[in-house]
This record gives structure tokens, sequence and C-alpha cells, in this order.
């Protein structure tokens, strides 16, 4: 009997061996159906915080709970097969103290399914990254402009310019060091991401940073022109789906108004023969 194999997922593990390799495919997923589609192309699904801006109509990431996290989690686990799912840790769910990020890392791994968490910060959260990895929590870090420091950043910012390289730079060291499988890095001069890869020896997946990123990142509802209540310069829209949802809801307003919808083959008769799929 020739029955395939099934399908291995891809570990945070894995994504640490892609360095200096084949670039990472990495966008977020917040639904079963988006995940599956972008399962079939990634190799790293993040079920981001943006959820709470792109989907719940949220200003910012501050307010989005570990409750958010945990139902788009698990709606992204029923899509997600090969490519590896990492989880948001939410504003303020992790920085009090790493026995607090431990205790909610563990619950969206538990009641996820994911394959790793990411969180914010830099040199500051190096010993919180270490006391998660050392306790078996892939971790994948995020520096640069890191959306959930908003008002102290004092805006969504370039991070890393000039002087201020010097900082970012020992960032990226720190998380290393503290045993991070990858790092994001959102928003800097690509020639600081460009040196960041060239120093660390895990992968830098890059959002508004650099070609030369070991990997790339962008908030799926950007890439697909549907959230368009504004659009950073470094998203490029490889579709309008708000565009042509859009036309539809009005062409099915103006059928709903003539009568054009539903036509015969959408209504039923008693001599219906075929049967509904939904049946
Ligand atoms: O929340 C998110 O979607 C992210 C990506 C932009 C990296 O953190």
């Amino acid at each position: 009997m020739s029955q395939s194999a099934p399908q291995k997922s891809l570990t945070a593990t894995d994504i640490r061996d892609r360095k200096g390799k084949t670039p990472l495919v990495c966008l977020t997923a917040y639904t079963t159906p988006v995940a599956q589609l972008a399962d079939a192309e990634c190799d790293l699904v993040l079920v981001g915080d943006s959820v709470g801006m792109v989907l719940h109509g949220l200003p910012s990431t501050l307010s989005v709970t570990m409750e958010m996290m945990i139902l788009h989690g698990q709606a992204v686990a029923r899509g997600v097969n090969r490519a590896l799912m990492v989880v948001d840790m939410p504003f303020a769910s992790y920085e009090e103290s790493p026995a607090q990020a431990l205790r909610n890392a563990a619950r969206l791994m538990a009641e996820t399914g994911c394959g790793a968490v990411k969180l914010e910060g830099g040199q500051h959260m190096a010993e919180t990254i270490r006391f998660l990895v050392d306790r078996g929590i892939p971790v994948m870090a995020h520096i640069g402009l890191t959306p959930q420091s908003v008002n102290a950043l004092g805006g969504y910012r370039v991070q890393g310019k000039g002087a201020d390289a010097d900082r970012i730079l020992k960032d990226a060291k720190a998380v290393t060091d503290a045993g991070a499988f990858s790092v994001v890095l959102e928003k800097l001069p690509a020639a600081l991401a460009d040196r960041i890869t060239a120093e660390i020896p895990i992968p830098t997946v890059g959002i508004g940073a650099s070609a030369g990123c070991d990997g790339q990142i962008l908030v799926i509802d950007d890439m697909l022109g549907l959230f368009d209540a504004f659009k950073p310069a470094f998203v490029k829209r490889y579709a309008h789906l708000a565009k042509d949802a859009g036309t539809a809801i009005s062409t099915y307003a103006q059928e709903v108004r003539s009568r054009a919808f539903p036509a015969a083959e959408h209504v039923f008769s008693d001599k219906t023969a075929e049967k509904d799929p939904t049946e």
C-alpha cells in the first residue's frame, strides 16, 4: 500500500539552519483560509499582534490581549501544515519578569500548538529570551521599530540612523547571545540591516530593512491590499483586494435592488435534481 508520509512541519531549528541560504519567505496570517494560502508558499507564518489593527480596527497593537492571540493562533493552526507557526506575545504579557513571560509563552504554545513565540525588544529583553529558551520555548526576537513601544519611540520611525546604529547592533547581538533562533529587523537603514545580517549567526527577517536579510516578512493584509487605512512605504501591494471587494459588494447591492440576484440557478424548486453540496 503506497501512502505518502505526513508532511513534516518546519521547526525553529530548521529556520535557524537557513542562515545565509535561500531567503526565508514569511507572512502573517490570522484566519484558517488565509493560513492555508500562506502555508503553501511560506517557511514561517506569524500570528502577528498586527491582528489588532488589521482585523479588529484598533489604533495600535497596545490593546491586543492574550485571548485574541490564542483565538487567532488556534484558527491559523488549523490551516498550517508545513510552515513554522510563530505567535506574537502581546504587549504587557512578558515585560514584567521572565516568570511572567514563561507563563504566557507556555500558554500560547499549549493552547495554539505554535512552534515558537515572538517578542519585541533587544538588550533589555535578553534575560527573558534566555529564560524562555532554557525552558524549551523557541523565541524569535524583534528589534528596530518595535510597534508595542510606539509611544516611547515617538511614532513609527526608522530606527538606528547615524549614531543610533550602535544601539541596534548591540540589540541584535544580545538577542542572538540569549538564544533567539531568528530576529525580525523592522524599519532600519538597509546598510545597518546588511551589517547585522553579516555579523550575527541567526537569520534576520526584514520588514522595511534590506533585500540582503536572510528572509522577508509582510503583514498579509498590507501586501494583498486588504488593509488600506494607510500603507507604510516599505509595503509592496501584490494585489488590491479591498478595491475588488468594494466592486463586488457594489455589484451585489445593485443586483439585489434590481432583483437580478438571486437568478434561477440560485433558487430551488420542487423538481431541483442536483443535491446541494451543503446538505
Ligand atoms: O505583528 C506583526 O505583524 C509583526 C510583523 C510586522 C513582523 O510583528
